[in-house]
């Protein structure tokens, strides 16, 4: 059985035997292990059949831990921590030797962040390790945005999952990393490119590619349904190509009306970025456990966290 409760010192007694706790983030639940634990950090990569040439995000609660682990900072590495910190940033900077090659994947980079999720850094007060969290799911799937998903994705063989409630961001952090002073987008997120530039210029983009070897993880085909996904830039006109199939939709902000639709999901009816980013996942799994034939999306405005909103959907719809 799975516990499933805000009992943070059940979590840290737990993480401190070298068990997995999920953990609640403001962005996506996290399955954590001590960075330093390197069977239980095995067992994350195992529970989540995740590749070990994808490395892990550590989470940190304070600076003295960022010194610990990181060699000198790029100056806009110090920026975006001065402005995003605690929050929805993580900078991948040069690592020092105290951290594990199973954290990096053998990089000589680490992508570091400080959670702002007021029960994931009393947890790491209380713990004297920095937390290793990938998102809370199987290699490929949907992330988890609240304790029940991730209990149902790994129920029985994950000790617990930290309650903390709904995630209020909804998508993964933004992640900068560099080339010598110069800062280079390497995954969309909850902090759009717009609020970066304002704080340290123009970052360099480069995300689209399909196996950079500068961010691992993103490949094409990621937080997908099992139910296939079409992305449609006329959602309208999609829908009409559509016979005899069990269809679901999934719009921006207006409803469509059409009785060929058994399930609809509206993400913001305002039209507000960060509510259709604190809704996404859970209307994507309630779309997948809604037993349909196919799923249609709306592509968002492309600008704002529309742009990593957008990524997600790219994404959802890649086949293999
Ligand atoms: O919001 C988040 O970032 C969540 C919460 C739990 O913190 N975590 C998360 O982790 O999304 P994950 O493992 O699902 O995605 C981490 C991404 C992967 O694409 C990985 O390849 C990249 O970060 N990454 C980790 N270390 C890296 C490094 N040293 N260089 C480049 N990319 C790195
Ligand atoms: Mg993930």
């Amino acid at each position: 059985m799975t516990i499933v409760s805000s009992d943070i010192q059940l979590a840290s007694s737990f993480l401190k035997e070298g068990k997995l706790v999920a953990i609640p983030t403001e962005t996506v639940y996290g399955l954590a292990a001590n960075i330093f634990d390197e069977a239980a950090v095995k067992g994350i990569f195992k529970l989540k059949e995740r590749p070990l040439f994808n490395p892990l995000i550590v989470h940190i609660h304070n600076l003295a831990q960022l010194e610990e682990l990181a060699n000198e900072l790029p100056e806009k590495a110090k920026q975006l921590a001065a402005a995003f910190w605690p929050g929805e940033l993580t900078l991948v900077v040069k690592k020092k030797e105290i951290v594990p090659d199973l954290i990096t994947a053998g990089k000589d980079t680490v992508a570091i962040r400080m959670p702002k999720h007021t029960l994931v850094r009393e947890l790491l007060q209380q713990i004297d390790f920095p937390l290793a969290a990938p998102s809370a799911n199987p290699s490929g799937s949907i992330s988890p945005t609240n304790a029940e998903r991730v209990k149902e994705y790994f129920d029985g063989i994950l000790p617990m999952v930290l309650d903390g409630g709904s995630c209020s961001s909804g998508i993964e952090s933004t992640i900068i990393g560099f080339e010598g002073e110069e800062a280079i987008l390497y995954r969309l997120g909850a902090i759009s490119i717009e609020e970066i530039e304002k704080e340290i210029g123009p970052v360099k983009q480069n995300t689209t590619n399909d196996s950079s070897p500068e961010a691992p993880g993103m490949l094409l085909k990621h937080y997908s349904p099992k139910t296939s996904l079409i992305l449609s830039t006329d959602i309208k006109k999609t829908l009409g190509k559509f016979f005899n199939k069990k269809i679901g939709v999934l719009v921006f902000s207006n409803a469509l009306e059409s009785s060929s639709i058994l399930h609809q999901e509206v993400l913001s009816e305002t039209a507000n970025f960060k509510e259709a980013a604190a809704n996404i996942y859970e209307a994507l799994q309630r779309l997948d456990h809604a037993n349909l034939d196919i799923i249609l999306a709306e592509k968002l405005p492309d600008k704002d966290l529309g742009k990593s909103l957008n990524d997600r959907l790219v994404r959802a719809a890649a086949k293999d």
